[in-house]
C-alpha cells in the first residue's frame, strides 16, 4: 500500500478525483462511529496477533502495529487525536494515523480483513457491553419500583379499564405490574446476547479470504463464542441491530405507558399523585403551573426510539446482499436509541423517588363508580348458588337502584339491596367494602395484599440474584 500522505484516501491510486464535497460531508460517519474507537483498536490488536500467529505477518510488524495502535488509543483518550471527516470513518481515521506513526508497515494491518467485518465486530462488541449496561439500569429501576410497591401494599386505588373506574386494587400491585414488564425487557436484552457473541471478524469483504486466518483465535481473544457461519450473511446481517432497537422500543413503550398513567393521575381531574419540584417545570405565562414535563419527555421519546427501529427495518427491507453504504446509518440509530433509553430510565428513577401517592384521594376515588359490583355478583353466586349470569343481572339492578338513589352501592342499606332479591345475606355489606374486595382477590397473580407481599418478596430475591 502506498503512503497515506496529504489526506488522500487509500483508493486515490484508482480514483483520481476527490469525491464531491457535499458527499464527503454527509457520507462521513466519523462523528458518529468515533464512539467505537476502543472496540476498533481492541479488535485490530486481536486481528494482528492472529495474523502473526498464523505467520501471515512477522513478529516485528505485529509488535510495531500493536505499539502504534496503543499510541493511537492513548491519543484519542487524551483528546490529542485530530478527527478529520475526510477520513470517512473511525476505521480509516485510525489506519491513517497509524501510517503517520509507523509508515508503510501500518499497511499490514488490513491484511485479510475489510471494513465490512471490522465495523460489525466493533459494533457487536459495543452492543454486548451496552446491553449489560442497560440490564444493570433495568435492575436499578426495578429495585426502586419494588421499594415503592413495598410502601404501598395497602394503598387502595381504583383499577381502570377503558379509563373508567373498574375494581379496587392495591397500588403496590399496580407497581409490580411494571416490574413484570421490565423483567421481560431484561430477558429480551439477554436473549439478544447469543447473536452478539458470534464473531464476524475474518469474513473480510463478504466472501472470506485466501489467507490462512484463524477465526477461532480472534473469537477467543475478543470473547465471542463462535465465528459466524456464512461470510455473505455476516456482512449483510443487521438482525442483531433490529433486535437491540426492538428491545429498546418495547422497553420505552413500557416507560411511556407508565408516564402516560402518571400524567393522567397527576391531572387536576384525577389528583391521585403529587409530583415534587424535581420533576415538574413551570409555565412562562401561568405562574401557578406545575407541569409534568419529565413524564411527557419520557412518553415522547418512545416515539423517536420506535422510529429508529422502523428506520433500520426500512433500510434493510429491499437491500440485496451484501454490504451497501445504506447500512452505515445503523450505528447512529443504535447510539441514539441507547442514549435515549439510558436517559429515560434515569429520569424514570427520578420520577419514582420524587412523587407521592395521594392515598386519601386514591381510596376515596376507588369507591367511585360502584367498583365492588363484581364482588357483589361473586358473593351472590356463592351465597345463593345462582349461576354467574343471574347474579350479574341482579347486581346490575342493584347498581341501577343505587344510581337512582344517588348513592354508591357501598352506601346501600341491606333493605335496599334486598328489595332486588330478598335472599341476599347480611354479609353483603362487608363484601361491598373496597378493602375487603382487594383482600379477597387471592387467586394466583391477583391483587390481594398477601399476594402483593409475596410477589415483592419473589422479585426482591430475583433481582438481587
Ligand atoms: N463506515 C462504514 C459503515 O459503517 C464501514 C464499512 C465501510 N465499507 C465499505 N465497503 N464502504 O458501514
Amino acid at each position: 500500500m502506498s503512503k497515506n500522505k496529504n489526506n488522500k484516501p487509500v483508493w486515490s491510486t484508482r480514483i483520481n478525483q476527490k469525491v464531491s464535497s457535499t458527499f464527503q460531508k454527509v457520507g462521513s460517519s466519523l462523528n458518529v462511529d468515533k464512539r467505537l474507537f476502543r472496540e476498533d483498536i481492541t479488535a485490530s490488536i486481536a486481528h494482528v496477533e492472529m495474523l502473526e500467529k498464523q505467520k501471515i505477518i512477522t513478529v516485528a510488524v505485529k509488535n510495531k502495529i500493536i505499539w502504534g495502535l496503543k499510541k493511537v488509543l492513548n491519543e484519542i483518550i487524551k483528546k490529542k487525536f485530530s478527527f478529520d471527516e475526510r477520513n470517512e470513518d473511525i476505521h480509516m481515521s485510525i489506519e491513517k494515523r497509524l501510517f503517520e506513526i509507523l509508515g508503510d508497515d501500518a499497511g499490514f494491518i488490513h491484511t485479510a480483513r475489510s471494513r465490512n467485518d471490522q465495523v460489525l465486530t466493533d459494533l457487536k462488541i459495543w452492543l454486548r457491553k451496552s446491553t449489560y449496561e442497560i440490564i444493570d439500569d433495568l435492575n436499578k429501576t426495578m429495585k426502586i419500583f419494588l421499594k415503592c410497591a413495598e410502601k404501598n401494599i395497602y394503598t387502595i386505588m381504583p383499577g381502570l379499564t377503558h379509563l373508567k373506574n373498574a375494581q379496587p386494587i392495591s397500588f403496590g400491585h399496580y407497581l409490580v405490574a411494571y416490574i413484570e414488564m421490565f423483567s421481560r425487557d431484561k430477558k429480551r436484552f439477554m436473549n439478544n446476547l447469543e447473536n452478539l457473541y458470534e464473531n464476524p471478524l475474518g469474513v473480510a469483504a463478504f466472501s472470506g479470504t485466501s489467507f490462512n486466518i484463524d477465526r477461532f483465535y480472534t473469537t477467543k481473544k475478543l470473547k465471542f463464542n463462535k465465528p459466524t457461519g456464512n461470510s455473505i450473511d455476516t456482512v449483510s446481517d443487521r438482525d442483531f441491530v433490529c433486535d437491540f432497537l426492538y428491545s429498546v422500543s418495547l422497553c420505552s413503550i413500557h416507560i411511556s405507558r407508565f408516564s402516560e398513567e402518571f400524567i393522567i393521575w397527576n391531572s387536576d381531574a384525577f389528583n391521585m399523585i403529587s409530583l415534587n419540584d424535581k420533576i415538574v417545570t413551570g409555565s412562562s405565562i401561568m405562574p401557578q403551573k406545575r407541569n409534568p414535563d419529565p413524564l411527557e419527555y419520557l412518553r415522547g421519546k418512545s416515539g423517536s426510539v420506535i422510529g429508529n427501529l422502523l428506520s433500520m427495518q426500512t433500510i434493510l427491507k429491499g437491500l440485496p446482499l451484501s454490504y451497501f453504504k445504506d447500512l452505515q446509518d445503523d450505528k447512529e440509530l443504535v447510539f441514539d436509541s441507547f442514549d435515549h433509553l439510558k436517559n429515560c430510565l434515569k429520569i424514570l428513577r427520578d420520577v419514582l423517588t420524587n412523587f407521592s401517592p395521594n392515598k386519601k384521594r386514591m381510596l376515596e376515588f376507588s369507591e367511585v363508580g360502584h367498583t365492588t359490583a363484581t364482588d357483589l355478583a361473586d358473593y351472590i353466586v356463592r351465597d345463593l348458588k345462582y349461576p354467574f349470569r343471574k347474579a350479574y343481572s341482579i347486581t346490575a339492578k342493584i347498581v341501577n337502584l343505587a344510581e337512582k338513589k344517588k348513592k354508591r352501592i357501598s352506601e346501600m342499606s341491606l333493605d335496599e339491596i334486598r328489595s332486588i332479591d330478598k335472599k341476599i345475606g347480611t354479609e353483603v355489606l362487608n363484601v361491598l367494602k373496597v378493602n375487603n374486595s382487594v383482600k379477597s382477590k387471592s387467586s394466583y397473580g391477583g391483587t390481594s395484599f398477601d399476594n402483593v407481599k409475596k410477589m415483592i418478596k419473589k422479585y426482591k430475591k430475583q433481582i438481587n440474584d
